[in-house]
């Protein structure tokens, strides 16, 4: 689909939304001046314009937008326009209830708020597909608007995104018809023998609902992959009539660990990757595990398509929707702006240009606050910001991030997982994947974050922790991964349904290639704790700890007390060229870590710099194909400056300074190198 833009540039702006501000024309004037000093290049467009655009049905307003477009483009900054399906006018939802989303309760929603239409509404298609007709027909060819942001959003008003009217029910006994074609191979797939629940009829299921059905996993999870599939066919609708009149590429703001949709296979139909992130910096003890927490989601965005995305929303100052919302402190912008970079985005954008005077969005963090100046500390962070992008640019686009460790993070694995409340119900998926990434993070090590579907030929290191589904042919891809010299660690709870949520029967897929015998887990707490030594150091074990029996593997770490005393916590199995490890416990932080180092000489994996990083400092390396540029970003995350030695010679390419030996970095700093 092309370059997002001709110029070699990161893209730098905000949402803006002039909507607000029509009877303010002095406002807009000054919007231009305010977003040149600030060295905004692109602005996102027109995201909750609907009620402006089409006032009334059929009725449609697009001059002032034209305007507002071409003095955009007279003063250098690029348009990447919304379609506004992420909230909808009242004339519309007043018109056609229909149109309104059904909670799980079973209740119609009445009208108000946003991203809360009904998917498979055959009037919301239609209207939508009007209008995106309109704005594509008008604007799709406009020099001007350089990118297509698809709604917003999608699916972000509601805990679980899923509509659950009369139209959807249909729509999901339909998919599900497609899917079995036999009611006798649903009832198969779904175990429906349990409790009595066999259906007899198509029309007797329904979405699962807390006052109705809710104990057949295999149904729970095919309504999840429905909704998630229901709203991705409503977004290829969307790109659909925007390609009646324009090739511009396309792109739908992602969220964070947002598990209703499956961004994996969403990633399919879209040109660009973007997601919004808003850490929660300076809210716990030290920020590693935040400064985790959103690289982790870089470094999926990056992996989805292995190019680079946008940071499409983030505050530079304060969110208003958390339950305390703490500004940015000084640095923090620049750092996590930075930060993105590093992890391979090519554009860091704002919620929000400018603060909106009312309603629910007025203290939320803004470029431009209510006084409406450049004399901000916001402002001035945010500018220094965009002066910096004008001189990495050059030297970071084309480049992104390449990787030789995976962890493999699964959609469906994720919904399965939530259903095993046999085992645990406090051990969250997401926080455990951080867990297991925040260890590269620490070594400096490039990960990409990837589903059991990705290829992984690519690899060296395959951590998939807690992966308890295995969808069909993934063991054989491992299996092939690994006698093809690859090394792979399986954790604890791993393996145990297939992809309809029914348990492996006698072997589990890869207990062979592991060398070992899963037996059970056990849940352990406070009275029944546990160690484990792992040549010869001894490390504290978490709650979920597994008997497993080695059946030719061999034990790199075992239990030291209780029952199972002596038993395996670690083991590593050669088969073919390459490896294969256990960790049949939850491990620390520092078993992880020493692991890791272990995993990582075995797979001839090596950190991005030779240097010892000191501890909430991390660094992240952006290359081009043939090698001729690399770029080292150095993210210090400490609240106070630390000290390390760099062993290689580096220019910093913001300053052109020299960077050798013995160095400080500030709190917060971020120093941008290449080697000399
Ligand atoms: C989301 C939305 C924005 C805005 C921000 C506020 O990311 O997309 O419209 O409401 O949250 O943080
Ligand atoms: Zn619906």
């Amino acid at each position: 689909m092309g370059e997002i833009r001709e110029e070699n540039v990161l893209l730098y702006g905000a949402d803006y939304n002039p909507e607000q501000w029509l009877s303010y024309p002095e406002i807009l004037e000054e919007d231009i001046r305010l977003m040149k000093l600030a060295k905004v290049n692109t602005v996102s467009l027109g995201i909750f314009s609907w009620a402006v655009l089409e006032p009334e049905e059929g009725n449609y307003n697009l001059d002032y937008m034209e305007e507002i477009i071409n003095r955009l483009y007279k003063n250098g900054i690029s348009v990447n326009l919304a379609t506004p399906t992420g909230a909808m006018p009242n004339w519309l939802t007043h018109t056609y209830p229909e149109v309104l989303q059904t909670a799980e309760n079973g209740i119609r929603n009445i009208p108000g708020k946003r991203h809360n239409f009904c998917y498979t509404s055959p009037i919301m298609r239609e209207k939508m597909g009007k209008m995106n007709r309109k704005l594509s027909e008008r604007f799709g060819k406009h020099p001007g608007v350089i990118m297509w942001h698809i709604s917003n959003e999608y699916g972000g008003n509601f805990r679980d995104a899923s509509c659950h009217c009369e139209l959807c029910q249909e729509a999901f006994r339909e998919w599900l018809k497609e899917k079995y074609q036999t009611l006798d191979k649903l009832n198969q797939a779904w175990w429906t023998a349990f409790w009595s629940h066999t259906y007899t009829d198509w029309s007797q299921i329904h979405s699962p609902m807390p006052h109705g059905e809710d104990a057949l996993h295999g149904q729970n999870l095919d309504w999840r992959r429905f909704v998630s599939y229901k709203l991705q066919e409503f977004c290829r609708e969307e790109i659909k009539a925007i390609r009646v009149f324009s090739d511009k590429p396309v792109t739908a703001n992602m969220m964070r660990y947002f598990e209703p949709l499956d961004y994996d296979r969403w990633k399919d139909d879209l040109d660009v990757i973007s997601w919004d992130s808003y850490p929660d910096w300076h809210t716990m003890e030290d920020e590693v595990p935040i400064a985790v927490w959103a690289a982790f989601m870089h470094n999926q965005m990056r992996s989805f398509k292995k190019m680079p995305f946008i940071l499409m929303e983030s505050t530079p100052s304060l969110v208003n929707w958390k339950q305390e919302n703490n500004v940015k402190r000084p640095g923090m912008n620049y750092l996590s702006s930075m930060q993105a970079v590093a992890h391979g985005a090519d554009g860091v954008m704002y919620f929000q240009w400018r603060k909106s005077r009312g309603s629910f969005e007025k203290f939320h963090g803004a470029v431009v606050g209510h006084d409406g100046t450049e004399h901000t500390r916001v402002f001035k962070e945010v500018k220094q910001i965009g002066e910096d992008f004008t001189k990495i640019s050059e030297k970071v686009i084309g480049t992104c991030n390449s990787s030789k460790v995976a962890l493999i993070m699964d959609w469906e694995n994720w919904w399965a997982f939530k259903d095993a409340a046999g085992i645990s119900k406090s051990i969250n998926y997401e926080e455990e994947l951080q867990k297991y990434y925040r260890g590269f993070w620490e070594l400096g090590i490039e990960t990409d974050v990837i589903s059991m579907d990705h290829d992984l030929s690519s690899y060296k290191l395959v951590v998939a922790p807690l992966l308890y589904l295995y969808k069909p042919g993934y063991a054989e891809k491992v299996e092939d991964f690994v006698k093809n010299g690859g090394t792979y660690l399986a954790t604890y709870w791993s393996g145990q349904v297939n992809e309809t949520d029914l348990c492996f029967l006698g072997k589990k897929p890869l207990e062979e290639m592991l060398g070992i015998f899963i037996e059970e887990i056990d849940v352990g707490n406070e009275y029944f704790t546990n160690d484990a030594d792992y040549q010869g150091k001894t490390y504290p074990l978490g709650v979920l700890r597994e008997l497993v029996n080695p059946q030719g593997a061999e034990v790199r770490g075992t239990y030291l007390k209780d029952y199972v005393a002596g038993m395996p916590v670690i083991t590593k199995n050669a088969y073919g060229k390459g490896y294969a490890y256990y960790l049949a416990a939850q491990p620390d932080r520092e078993l992880l870590i020493d692991l890791y180092k272990e995993l990582c000489e075995t797979a001839g994996v090596t950190a991005n710099i030779p240097d010892v990083l000191p501890y909430g400092v991390t660094v992240s390396k952006r290359s081009d194909r043939d090698g001729k540029k690399e770029i080292y970003f150095l993210q210090n995350f400490n609240r106070q400056p630390v000290e390390m030695t760099l062993r290689d010679f580096y220019r910093d390419i913001v300053t052109g300074k020299d960077v050798n030996g013995c160095i400080k970095l500030d709190t917060y700093e971020c120093l941008i190198l290449e080697k000399q």
